[in-house]
């Protein structure tokens, strides 16, 4: 059987490097999408994943454009085929609080992290429920569940996903396709070394593991939702947080 083609936005992320290593292991053949323009982190990102050198490959890729998104995604699948799986893990942070932030900060993180869910959801998802098989998997966060000083943008964006994933859930279940979220907590990413030290020390004592995520600790949960016996999981969230947020 030919491999099945996996997509992961934000895929020379943190989070979106480990994901690609997770799928090329598990049998996929797997594009990173993510911004040309990041060419030095291209260039690091290809010496990251050399040992797969067959398998991941990097494509051009603006989530948050839906034009440019739209074509960037017809191209992708006319190089390698279908889009079979779909990792939504492309995300910016701008944080700052409500008082001070801009309506450009607003619209970047929007734009970006929920609109592009929007942009590629909706260039894949015909393809996949005509073929009779898709996994969708949305990466949001423990801080769209709880909010988090500093994130309204970003809050709203990734409990929006949370909406988005269950709506669409139900409109493709007959289909052969799932759509599920995972919500990371803080792990050890650019993203979350940004955060001023003393914050993210203060974060990490409130975390009852005691310590920040690996990426891997995530990539993990992703590739179980992208496998084909994971059939029943559908419009589910699966916290991954070190036990920093527990619902029930
Ligand atoms: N809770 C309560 N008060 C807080 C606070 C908090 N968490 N953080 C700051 N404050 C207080 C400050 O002490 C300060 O008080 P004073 O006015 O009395 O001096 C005031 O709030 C600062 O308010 P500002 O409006 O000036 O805040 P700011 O616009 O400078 O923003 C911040 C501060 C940049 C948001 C900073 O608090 C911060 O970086 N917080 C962490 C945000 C965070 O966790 N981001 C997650 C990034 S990682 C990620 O997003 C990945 C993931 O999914 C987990």
């Amino acid at each position: 059987m030919k491999p099945r083609i996996a997509l992961v936005t934000g895929g020379i992320g943190g989070l979106g490097t480990e994901i690609c290593r997770y799928l090329a292991r598990s049998g996929h053949r797997v594009i990173a999408g993510d911004l040309g323009s990041r060419t030095d982190r291209v260039e690091q990102f290809r010496r990251e994943v050399a040992e797969h050198s067959d398998t991941i490959h990097f494509e051009s890729l603006n989530v948050a454009d839906h034009a440019g998104c739209t074509a960037d995604l017809a191209r992708i699948e006319a190089d390698h085929g279908p889009i079979s799986v779909l990792v939504n893990a492309a995300g910016i942070t701008r944080d700052t609080s409500l008082r001070k932030m801009s309506v450009q900060q607003w619209d970047d993180v929007i734009t970006v992290n929920l609109s592009g869910v929007f942009n590629t959801c909706r260039a894949v998802v015909d393809g996949m429920t005509e073929r009779g098989y898709g996994r969708i998997v949305n990466i949001s966060s423990v801080n769209g569940q709880t909010g988090q000083f500093g994130q309204t943008n970003y809050s709203a964006a990734k409990a929006g996903m949370h909406g988005f994933t269950m709506a669409l859930a139900r409109e493709v279940a007959r289909k052969g396709v799932t759509v599920n979220s995972v919500s990371p907590g803080y792990c050890e990413t650019a993203l979350v070394m940004a955060v001023p030290e003393t914050v993210r020390n203060q974060i990490i004592a409130n975390i009852p593991v005691g310590r920040l995520g690996k990426p891997s600790e995530i990539a993990r949960v992703v590739d179980f939702l992208c496998a084909e016996e994971s059939a029943f999981i559908t419009g589910a969230n699966i916290p991954v947080n070190g036990g920093y947020f527990m619902d029930f």
